[in-house]
């Protein structure tokens, strides 16, 4: 693990070359199944750029996004596009990115949410992330949908101190094109 730096930026302070060299990042990583929509959700917050020596490694990236919990609209910080180059990966480098992101989150947010693929669910739950129990959905429009395909790949974390939602209780995330979750 020597010579990894991570640096935390906003999405504003990346400018079309990084965010061009992210997203090449994120196209080899995900084999080509990364989308423009998934780019999309991954911007607008907080990024964890990790690098190994000058070269762009692993990144993931935080943003807003409001849930809705019995009669709370709460502040969630939502992971997206969590990657570390194929050569790379078994080396600390996924954790180091969610490192900078659950502090993003433990600053800012009541909750990290983020809905895992099967290569990251080992990692979040080593982190102490845990898979929501309960019913899931989202507020889209006229009216609030079910998304029962996406119960048992949410995972949560809260801070030293924080309290997880009720699993009696559902969590409904905003609406937005794409993979909602
Ligand atoms: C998922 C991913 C980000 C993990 O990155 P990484 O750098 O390999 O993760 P780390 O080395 O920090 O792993 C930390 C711990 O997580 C667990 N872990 C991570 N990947 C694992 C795997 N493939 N199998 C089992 N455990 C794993 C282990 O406990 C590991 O600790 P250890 O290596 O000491 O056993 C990486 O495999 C990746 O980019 N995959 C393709 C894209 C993807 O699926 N991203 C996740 C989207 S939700």
């Amino acid at each position: 693990m020597s010579d990894i730096r991570t640096r935390l930026a906003h999405t504003s302070q990346l400018g079309p070359d990084l965010l061009g060299e992210v997203r090449a990042l994120l196209d080899e990583a995900f084999d080509g199944e990364f989308s423009d929509e998934d780019f999309e959700h991954a911007l607008g917050g907080m990024h964890a750029l990790v690098y190994e020596g000058e070269r762009l490694t692993a990144h993931g990236s935080v943003v807003q996004r409001r849930v809705v919990h019995t009669d709370r609209a709460l502040r969630c910080g939502y992971v997206e596009a969590v990657a570390v180059r194929a050569g790379a990966r078994r080396r600390g480098l996924g954790s180091a990115v969610m490192a900078g992101l659950e502090g993003v989150i433990g600053r800012a947010y009541v909750l990290g949410a983020l809905s895992a693929s099967d290569a990251g669910a080992a990692l979040y739950t080593s982190r102490g992330w845990t898979v929501w129990g309960g019913r899931i959905g989202t507020l889209a429009s006229p009216w609030p949908q079910a998304l029962p395909e996406e119960e048992g790949s949410t995972y949560l974390w809260v801070p030293d101190g924080g309290v997880l939602p009720d699993p009696a209780q559902g969590l409904w995330f905003d609406w937005r094109n794409g993979d909602v979750l």
